[in-house]
């Protein structure tokens, strides 16, 4: 088979516009959310990713009916030909997400069967919260062979999350939405695509109230209908081509995004001595000088976004001063630094704090992308360094941004696939 490698030229301002694809973390919770309802659900605005692609495969192998048109972003799905409750491995562990189809066939079936899990390996990833939220409505829960069973009376209850977890907090929500009486889940994660999630499933006749705060309460229903709706645009995205504009020097209007899910973002590049300007769903940022070398630390929403810490720190390696970037969300978030220290990067980890000195000049040179976020973060540094980087295993990449190489391409950057020697 044909591997293939993300080649850069780098030293190429950004210029121009551009636009933010669909949610990827928002879409993935929705698309199995539809299995709560029995009717035909149309899903739009969908990046064209691979981790959907998965989730396209699952639904089918459930026996769901699904005309997904990828010119359109669109899916059509009628879950009320589900006909199996069982997700192998061999699926679940093509990505994170596969976890959201544990809440939505136990909301809807009282019985699910779910292979355990992949996703980016940025630490540990536990998902006890999820468990204990399910255990606490009702779900007998039993593991082997790879898989994770749950079993039983969905009944509401409250739910106290040890952190605020994204995927525990919408997942427990999903089996929430079909409990008999009410749920409050305390403690829970406010990230945008909590809210987006909740509003879908409002919108299938869900009663959800308080997501975007620490307390969510939910009415369990006996029906949920059918739906249109269209995910938010993707907030690490439209972070990772404000930090590429900014990388290099450039100046990009982004286009279709909500401004104010980057104000976390937008502080710190402002600190850094970046223009930024929001007007409606635009926001445009420049800059013609050096860029200061700051702190981040990582937090739950409204905080820095784990998700944007990788890309930032790319650009961190190239400010005028130390800069020191503390990762509190995953516990090994910082392989991408590690490969940048090729390209000249000077950077000294300590647990979970990056130092990083700011050097004036990155080299170009062959790297590997260990992860979503960390592969991203590699391509803006070759944006950022003199010759060429190649940046190996992009499939990571392409789980996450849509037409990533195009994008950054019609900006001006001298990027493109291609095939490994
Ligand atoms: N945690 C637990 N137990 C749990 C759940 C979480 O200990 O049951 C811990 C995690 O280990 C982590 C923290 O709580 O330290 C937060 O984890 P969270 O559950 O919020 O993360 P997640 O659901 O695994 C989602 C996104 C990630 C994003 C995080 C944080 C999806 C599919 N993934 O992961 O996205 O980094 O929230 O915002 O929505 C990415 O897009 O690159 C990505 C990794």
């Amino acid at each position: 088979m044909e591997t293939y490698r993300i080649s850069i030229k780098g030293e190429n301002s950004l210029h121009g516009e551009t636009y933010v694809s669909g949610g990827k973390n928002t879409s993935l919770a929705v698309i199995p959310a539809v299995i709560l309802c029995d009717e035909p659900c149309t899903i739009e605005n969908l990046p064209d990713i691979e981790d959907i692609h998965v989730l396209y495969r699952i639904l089918c192998h459930l026996g769901a009916k699904v005309d997904y048109n990828l010119e359109k972003k669109r899916m059509v799905i009628d879950p009320s030909t589900v006909n199996s409750v069982t997700v192998p491995y061999s699926f679940s562990q093509q990505m994170r997400a596969s976890y959201y189809l544990m809440g939505a066939l136990f909301g809807r079936f009282g019985h699910a069967e779910v292979g355990y899990p992949g996703g980016c390996a940025i630490g540990s990833r536990p998902i006890d919260q999820h468990i204990k939220g399910f255990t606490i409505l009702g779900a007998e829960f039993s593991e082997g062979n790879g898989m994770l069973c749950l079993k039983g009376e969905r009944n509401g209850n409250a739910v106290n999350f040890d952190m605020a977890t994204v995927g525990g907090t919408i997942n427990v929500m999903l089996a929430a939405c079909r409990a008999k009486g009410n749920t409050i889940l305390f403690n829970a994660a406010r990230e945008p695509h909590v809210v987006d999630v909740a509003n879908f499933l409002n919108s299938m006749g869900a009663k959800i109230r308080g997501a975007g705060t620490d307390t969510i309460r939910i009415k369990g229903v006996n029906r949920l209908h059918g739906t249109s709706y269209s995910v938010i645009p993707d907030q690490i995205e439209t972070g990772t081509l404000m930090i590429a504009a900014a990388a290099t020097r450039g100046d990009v209007l982004i286009r279709g995004c909500i401004p104010t899910h980057m104000e976390a973002l937008t502080a710190k590049l402002l600190e850094m001595g970046v223009y930024v300007n929001s007007v409606d769903d635009c926001i445009r940022v420049r800059l013609n000088k050096g860029h200061r070398a700051i702190r981040i630390s990582t937090q739950e929403y409204p905080g820095f976004p784990t998700d944007l810490q990788q890309p930032m720190s790319a650009l961190l390696t190239r400010a005028n001063g130390n800069s020191e970037v503390t990762e509190n969300i995953f516990d090994n978030r910082f392989k991408h630094l590690d490969e940048m220290r090729r390209m000249g990067a000077k950077v000294t980890i300590s647990g979970r704090v990056a130092y990083i000195e700011g050097v004036p000049e990155l080299r170009g040179a062959p790297v590997n992308a260990c992860d979503l976020r960390g592969g991203a973060a590699l391509v803006i540094a070759g944006l950022m360094a003199k010759g060429i980087t190649q940046v190996y295993n992009p499939d990571f990449i392409h789980r996450g941004y849509e037409r990533i190489e195009d994008k950054l391409r019609s900006l001006g950057a001298d990027i493109r696939l291609e095939a490994c020697d």
